[in-house]
């Protein structure tokens, strides 16, 4: 049965840009950049009910090319287009069709031919080019008012070669999107020559002969959980799967079932946002600072899934489709994966008489993946029968690399095969987290353990106790994990109360985080300001969705977070939500290459005084043979 909150079908994207193009909104240099679901408010699906009518909304973003200007429209899906408000000022983020073009005009560029032709090269074929959107300063004398990529590019010795291995130094092109014209070829000459070892990954180019005896998922029965449409339900918990072409996936309405009733925790999580800083001043990678959700819109790069490749076991695949820059409609097949998985023992007590009892987890899993050139972006969502729920980005592909004097000092890049370098980076994700625990309103604590002043509290030294804080307003709610103080967050809502009357409240654990290491007034500092507090709060507004705002394309920064929290708006008893900055620093290792085995990083959120006990005492104990 359809859902206010399902994905736009690959039906209503086709109808939405025929809408488009009959309005004259998408038609020659008029392209499309986004199309997403205008999700419904909240009133709006609190009144709803199941066979209501579905007055869809879509939100296209476009670009027009020859005003040089963006527009938003809001169309309903089989009703037309209902308006439409120019955003002057700003870029879309790139497109497909953007990428294709400028990297064909460059091809085609006499300047590039030659430069080429002087380190040897002269089949234009063999060279892989790639559109980057500018995180550094844009060069002197070219006009930044204009829709620019910088192109690095590489080597192709043959047909199957890994191209990374084999990066053109110095040579650099930059193109207007628009006019798709080559406005700069950057030749630094004299650079160090193509590192030419090669990266081979591929099953047909290793032994790949490490091999172990099959290991066989069986669900005899099938899985434990039930998909009807969008919407999921697993053990005692109540989901709506959702997708975005530029978060990708995403979870809506989110529940648990307590004792026969249905309790929400969350109305919408998503990643909202991924930034990728590079810490090397070789152009190559100074320049590479990209936001891969709001500058490349991830979602569209997401990957068809095999089964017992990406995801093992009794998979449901959903399939979902994007919408390109021409209006032409995609269908990505098995774009999401759910299935369960065995994760070791949930808790487990043998008690003096020698009683055992033990409890196997099993998790649900959502997840999908996506190509970002080089990388690979997993994001997997796991629900667990004790309440808890966990996200895990999963960063796998291959490095960026630069060319470098074989041996020299590089001082922020490993040097990985001679002369091949591997540039110092951060991936730095943002999640926005609209938890509604129990609904609305909810407010915001700090969580954090010390010890009691010595003295009759303390007599042995040895006595702590916890310390809360409300962060009461924006300005409080900008904060960094402590580990010397244990330091959590958690969202409460004082009504209902928890069973001792306390809030019933589920707490943010923080997993792996990093600290940028670019200086606020970069560039990059400037355009990701977001990336400088591990934990953010608003109150929800349905504009505020992306922490480096809607347009960080060549943006010169400040938007998001930095502009709406100025406000300082209260956040005791609001409809909160939370942006959790988290990430890893990736100081590459020669092991990372030719592909990087996957690094984790994510969160948990863990119920908190919001379950009488553990929810997971009611989990039957394994069938079978356990004894
Ligand atoms: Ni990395």
């Amino acid at each position: 049965m359809s859902h206010p909150l399902d994905p736009l079908s690959a039906d209503e994207l086709e109808n939405v840009c025929e809408s488009l193009r009959n309005a004259g909104l998408l038609q020659g240099a008029r392209l499309l950049s986004m199309l997403q679901l205008e999700e419904p408010t909240k009133a709006a699906l609190r009144a709803w009910r199941p066979g209501d009518p579905l007055a869809r909304m879509a939100r296209a973003t476009l670009w027009d090319g020859t005003e040089q200007l963006v527009r938003i429209a809001l169309v309903e899906v089989g009703g037309g287009v209902r308006d439409v408000r120019d955003a002057p000022g700003v870029f879309p983020s790139v497109l497909a069709l953007d990428c294709d073009r400028a990297r064909e005009a460059v091809r085609r560029d006499e300047r590039l031919i030659a430069a080429l032709a002087r380190r040897g090269i002269t089949d234009i074929d063999l060279v892989h080019i790639e559109a980057w959107s500018f995180g550094s300063a844009v060069p002197a004398g070219i006009d930044a008012e204009r829709r620019l990529v910088w192109t690095p590019m590489w080597l192709r010795p043959e047909p199957d070669s890994n191209v990374y291995a084999h990066p053109i130094e110095g040579l650099r092109t930059i193109v207007d999107l628009d006019s798709c014209e080559v406005l700069l070829v950057e030749d630094d000459g004299d650079s160090p020559p193509i590192p030419m070892t090669p990266g081979p990954y591929r099953a047909d180019q290793t032994r790949a002969e490490v091999r172990l005896r099959d290991l066989a998922i069986v669900q005899a029965d099938g899985p434990s959980f039930s998909v009807d449409g969008w919407a999921v339900s697993w053990e005692r918990w109540r989901l709506r799967i959702g997708f975005d072409q530029r978060e990708g996936l995403v979870l809506h309405d989110v529940r648990f079932v307590d004792d026969g009733r249905e309790r929400q925790i969350a109305h919408r999580m998503s990643i909202a946002e991924l930034v990728i800083p590079y810490g090397d001043r070789a152009p190559g990678a100074q320049r590479k600072q990209a936001f891969d959700t709001g500058e490349f819109s991830l979602g569209i790069f997401t990957n068809s899934l095999a089964l017992g490749c990406d995801c093992l076991g009794e998979i449901v695949y959903l399939d979902v489709a994007v919408a390109d820059a021409l209006g032409n409609v995609q269908v990505i097949p098995q774009a999401i994966c759910m299935h369960e998985e065995d994760h070791g023992i949930l808790w487990k007590h043998t008690d003096q008489t020698g009683h055992v009892e033990v409890r196997r987890s099993r998790r649900f899993v959502v997840s999908s993946i996506v190509t970002v050139n080089n990388y690979e972006y997993g994001y997997f969502w796991y629900l667990y029968q004790d309440g808890s729920i966990e996200f895990e980005a999963k960063l796998t592909g291959i490095v960026l690399t630069t060319a470098g004097v074989p041996g020299a000092p590089s001082p922020s890049a490993t040097e990985i095969e001679q002369g091949l370098l591997a540039p110092y980076h951060q991936h730095i994700f943002c999640a926005r987290l609209d938890l509604d625990i129990d609904g609305v309103p909810n407010s915001l604590l700090e969580v954090e353990s010390e010890p009691l002043p010595a003295g009759p509290l303390n007599p042995e030294g040895s006595s702590y106790t916890t310390r809360q804080t409300v962060l009461a307003r924006e300005s409080d709610a900008q904060r960094e994990v402590n580990p010397f103080t244990s330091r959590y967050w958690k969202v409460v809502n004082a009504d209902p109360r928890g069973h001792l009357g306390g809030p019933v409240a589920y707490k943010l654990v923080p997993g792996a985080v990093t600290w940028p290491m670019a200086s606020p007034e970069s560039v990059i500092g400037r355009r990701a300001a977001f990336m400088y507090h591990h934990l953010w709060a608003t109150p929800n507004r349905r504009d505020e969705r992306y922490p480096a705002g809607e347009f960080p394309y060549q943006h010169p920064g400040g938007a998001g977070l930095p502009e709406w929290t100025a406000a300082d708006r209260s956040l005791e008893d609001v409809d909160l939500v939370l942006w959790h900055v988290f990430g890893t620093n990736h100081i590459p290792r020669s092991e990372d290459w030719p592909v990087m085995s996957v690094e984790r990083t994510g969160f948990m959120l863990k119920p908190v005084g919001f379950f009488r006990r553990n929810p997971g005492i009611d989990v039957a104990p394994p069938s079978g043979h356990c004894h």
